[in-house]
């Protein structure tokens, strides 16, 4: 979206505009929502051009929405790619994306950590079809020239990762992947394109939990790709269309596009609380170790500034007690809530290796860098002084 003198238009200015006309149509401010399963074709060699892809327009929502295009359009803009898939969910998008880049023979590199269910589909659903998945240390970017090879065709991985919150430079494996010929997948999901836009830094396609903080509040489950149009036209034809069929329904596209609206002001206050979270902890006795790029004794803070625009909103940390002392932590809290899912307005707490990362074995727990009593916050939108009140008083009791 550029303005008269071609100038492009601020992130929060395309968030609420980009692609929609409200001077069209009726003249709503707000995008319709087009709730039809399948469209009309004027004539049969209307409906035969369609199906060819030599006539503009829909056939069924399976392949597309008008609603769910509107969103396309602007997740496409915001995260600076050339086109955009929405899913039904953040699993719809990363296994639609892989199982049409993929096949019998090759070779999947990831980071050592993942969300527990991206690892479940690596692990338990891409092994059983012939395709190897390799997990390495990609903090360390040296890793990957020993490890790739030309059967590798996807590097993926999270930055910052879930729930452990490692960084991975994003430029630096692109760099290597690319020279093998291989794909770079970013789980965006922790940052937004409001934080982090990876294909800027060399990615070639972004997923997201639209669930998380483009949605924002909690009301629904939601996925996106980002990356090149040609590439994604397959994921939707083959992919979703034939293969996952997880589609996006047109009501929660609607409520995506208006958690867009205020994804900055969101990220700037979901950064500000998780800050001062961090910093409380870090100071307190009870606390073994706080993970957040926002800290100055975060081992990476050269490159959170280098590719992220604020630290965020997550932070992960472990207590002096271990599980046990985490257990009667989680249990104290009284306005943070005990749930997983993060980016809500409200603040949530949860233990990853009993929640999201119990499809790892404890083993692989420990192999993928994932420790027992760390405790994992999503930072909410609540006042400070109230979320930090709630963890005192639990990490009394813990
Ligand atoms: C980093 C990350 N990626 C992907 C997912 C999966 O998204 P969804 O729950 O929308 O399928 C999650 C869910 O928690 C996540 O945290």
């Amino acid at each position: 979206m550029t303005d008269f003198q071609g100038k492009r238009k601020g992130f929060s200015t395309r968030a609420i505009h980009h692609a929609y006309d409200p001077y069209a149509g009726c003249g709503s401010l707000n995008p319709p929502v087009y709730l039809s399963s399948t469209y009309t074709f004027p004539t049969v060699e209307d409906g035969a051009a369609r199906f060819a892809g030599e006539q503009e327009g829909f056939v069924y929502s399976r392949v597309g929405n008008p609603t769910t295009l509107l969103l396309e359009q602007r997740i496409a803009d915001l995260e600076g790619g050339e086109a955009a898939l929405v899913t039904a969910s953040g699993m719809g998008a990363t296994t639609s994306l892989l199982w049409t880049l993929l096949q019998p023979g090759d070779e999947v590199i990831a980071d050592k950590t993942l969300y527990g269910c991206t690892f479940g589909f690596f692990n338990h659903g891409l092994a059983k079809f012939g395709i190897k998945i390799t997990h390495i240390d990609l903090t360390e970017p040296a890793n990957l020239e020993v490890a790739i090879s030309s059967r590798t065709k996807v590097v993926f991985f999270e930055s910052p990762a879930n729930p452990n919150m490692r960084l991975i430079d994003i430029a630096a494996i692109s760099a290597i992947s690319h020279r093998y010929g291989a794909k770079v997948v970013v789980d965006n999901t922790y940052c937004s394109p409001y934080l982090q836009r990876p294909i800027e830094f060399g990615a070639d396609y972004v997923i997201h939990s639209a669930t998380k903080y483009l949605g924002g509040h909690g009301d629904l489950i939601a996925g996106a790709i980002v990356g090149p149009k040609e590439s994604l036209d397959q994921v939707r034809f083959y992919g979703i269309k034939d293969m996952t069929g997880a589609v996006m329904s047109s009501q929660d596209a609607f409520l995506v596009l208006r958690g867009l609206k205020t994804l900055a002001l969101r990220m700037h206050r979901h950064s500000e609380n998780a800050q001062g979270i961090a910093e409380f902890l870090t100071r307190h006795d009870k606390v073994e170790i706080c993970h957040y790029p926002g800290l100055s004794s975060f081992p990476q803070t050269e490159l959170a500034k280098r590719q992220m625009r604020l630290p965020g909103g997550m932070v992960a940390f472990e207590l002096k007690g271990g599980i046990e002392a985490g257990r009667r932590f989680m249990n104290a809290l009284k306005l943070i809530t005990r749930a997983v899912s993060l980016g809500d307005a409200e603040s949530l707490a949860q233990h990853p290796a009993s929640m999201t990362h119990s499809f790892y074995t404890p083993e692989e727990r420990e192999a993928h860098l994932i420790h027992e009593g760390l405790v994992r916050i999503s930072a909410g939108l609540e006042d400070l002084e109230d979320l930090l009140e709630d963890l005192e008083q639990a990490l009394v009791a813990a």
